[in-house]
């Protein structure tokens, strides 16, 4: 500062020097320009916090805070993140490499919440004139080794729910989970033993008592229609003791040995033919086609059609293997022992000493409807026949629902099916049921 106030003192000395004092007269003079800066400065800063006062401070706090949730939220969504993908991972390795794991979670996750009640033996067997119980199979080899997932869940013993895969448009999976009921509904680990208890059997008494009863097996190609009526499968070979053709029977046979039933004096013939198309094929006479026509009184005649007289189980069970190996299979892409035809096993009773017919038990294995993948890789001929199936399904159905109807016209000249059928559909005392696969 005494360079600055007294700068004649160096003018003595060299230019060198006044200019060196210059410089340190300008520096210095910066040295105060940037100190009065900082004064300013702090002044500024104070005035803030003046002006803001306490609230100043509080604002600033409220930043900090928001950083810091901001930063704990961070952590919480981190290791949320980190959870999920433990889980996925685990949920990947129930069973590593398939490719719809992601759906079998979730439908795992929906069975687990679930407090299962399903179909017992010793549940009760109600009465109706129409029963529809449906059944669920298990996945076949096939669809085993393509890892596809089963989207059926049986809960209860009247309840049955499809699971059904979608996506959002955002393209997260879930699943779409679809509540159907019926009179009674079979896991795929319930034997044919048991569907019959609830299907068939009910129906047999109606017979003795002199009505007409129909069940039928109704589903897609390869859904265990001929499992159910017919028997297990080996390979080729079908174990007819096992179907409910084969329980009927012995049902029959049980119930005309009992006093109840004995008075009636009745006898047991057995017939089996298939249709199709809006042809008739008898299968216990070397598969004879045969003539549908109505008589005088509009009764719906099979021409010549075998009923044979059966007097013991074995006889029936013999029959049935016959029949079964006379009907023509085809195949599918959902079913390599795919029935292409509808067969109808009838247990006939009649008065002993009329002929008169006391009743009739029409047990009918349908052929499968078809979807146009199904039958895609087929020929023209098995799509025409696939076409003439779902037709003749269609018919059924339709009689079906008239008959759910009381009094409504029942529109059974639609196929020949149905036409041959009529007799079991009318009348008072007629029960029908109906096992969907
Ligand atoms: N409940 C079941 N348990 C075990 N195997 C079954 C079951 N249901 C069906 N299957 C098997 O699935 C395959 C197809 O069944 P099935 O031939 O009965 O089908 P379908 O409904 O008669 O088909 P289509 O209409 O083509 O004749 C068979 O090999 C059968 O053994
Ligand atoms: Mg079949």
């Amino acid at each position: 500062m005494s360079n600055v106030t007294n700068p004649m003192t160096l003018t003595n000395g060299s230019s060198t020097t006044v200019v060196e004092n210059t410089k340190v007269y300008s520096s210095t003079n910066e040295v105060n320009d940037s100190s009065r800066y900082l004064t300013d400065k702090n002044s500024d800063k104070n005035s803030i916090e003046r002006g803001a006062g306490g609230a100043g401070r509080g604002r600033r706090s409220n930043v900090v805070k928001e950083v810091e949730k901001l930063k704990k939220q961070r952590e919480e969504r981190r290791q949320r993140q980190a959870e999920m993908k433990e889980e996925k991972e685990a949920l990947m390795n129930v069973d590593p490499g398939n490719p719809n794991w992601e759906f079998l979670a979730m439908i795992r996750e929906y069975q687990s919440n679930i407090e299962f009640r399903p179909i017992q033996e010793s549940d009760p067997v109600e009465d109706h004139q129409i029963t529809v119980c449906v059944r669920k199979r298990p996945l076949n080899k096939k669809e085993l080794a393509r890892k596809e997932v089963g989207v059926i869940t049986v809960p209860y013993k009247d309840t049955l729910v499809v699971h059904e895969p979608k996506n959002k448009v955002d393209l997260t999976k879930y699943l779409d989970n679809q509540l159907f009921r019926f009179d009674y509904a079979f896991d795929d680990y319930c034997s044919n033993e048991l569907v019959y208890k609830f299907s068939a059997k009910p129906l047999v008494k109606t017979i003795f008592e002199g009505g007409m009863a129909t069940c039928f097996a109704y589903g897609q190609t390869g859904s265990g229609k001929t499992h159910t009526m017919g028997g297990d499968f080996q390979g080729k070979t079908q174990d007819c003791k096992k179907g409910i053709y084969a329980m009927a029977a012995r049902m029959y046979s049980s119930c005309l040995k009992s006093p109840k039933y004995r008075a009636f004096n009745l006898h047991v013939s057995a017939s089996f033919f298939r249709n199709l198309q809006w042809k008739v094929f008898d299968l216990l006479a070397e598969k004879a086609k045969l003539r549908v026509l109505e008589d005088g009184k509009q009764q719906v005649q099979i021409v010549g059609l075998t009923e044979q007289v059966v007097d013991s189980v074995e006889e029936v069970l013999k029959l049935i293997q016959h029949g079964n190996s006379a009907r023509t299979s085809g195949q599918t892409s959902a079913n390599s022992n795919s029935s292409r035809s509808h067969a109808v096993f009838q247990i006939i009773l009649r008065a002993a000493n009329s002929d008169k017919v006391h009743g009739k038990f029409s047990l009918i294995d349908l052929a499968g409807n078809e979807r146009g993948a199904d039958t895609s890789s087929a020929n023209r001929q098995t799509r025409m026949e696939g076409a003439e199936i779902n037709k003749s399904l269609l018919a059924l159905k339709e009689c079906i629902r008239a008959l759910g109807r009381k009094g409504a016209h029942l529109p059974f000249r639609a196929s020949k099916l149905t036409q041959v059928l009529r007799d079991s559909f009318i009348g008072d005392k007629s029960r029908t049921c109906m096992v969907s696969e």
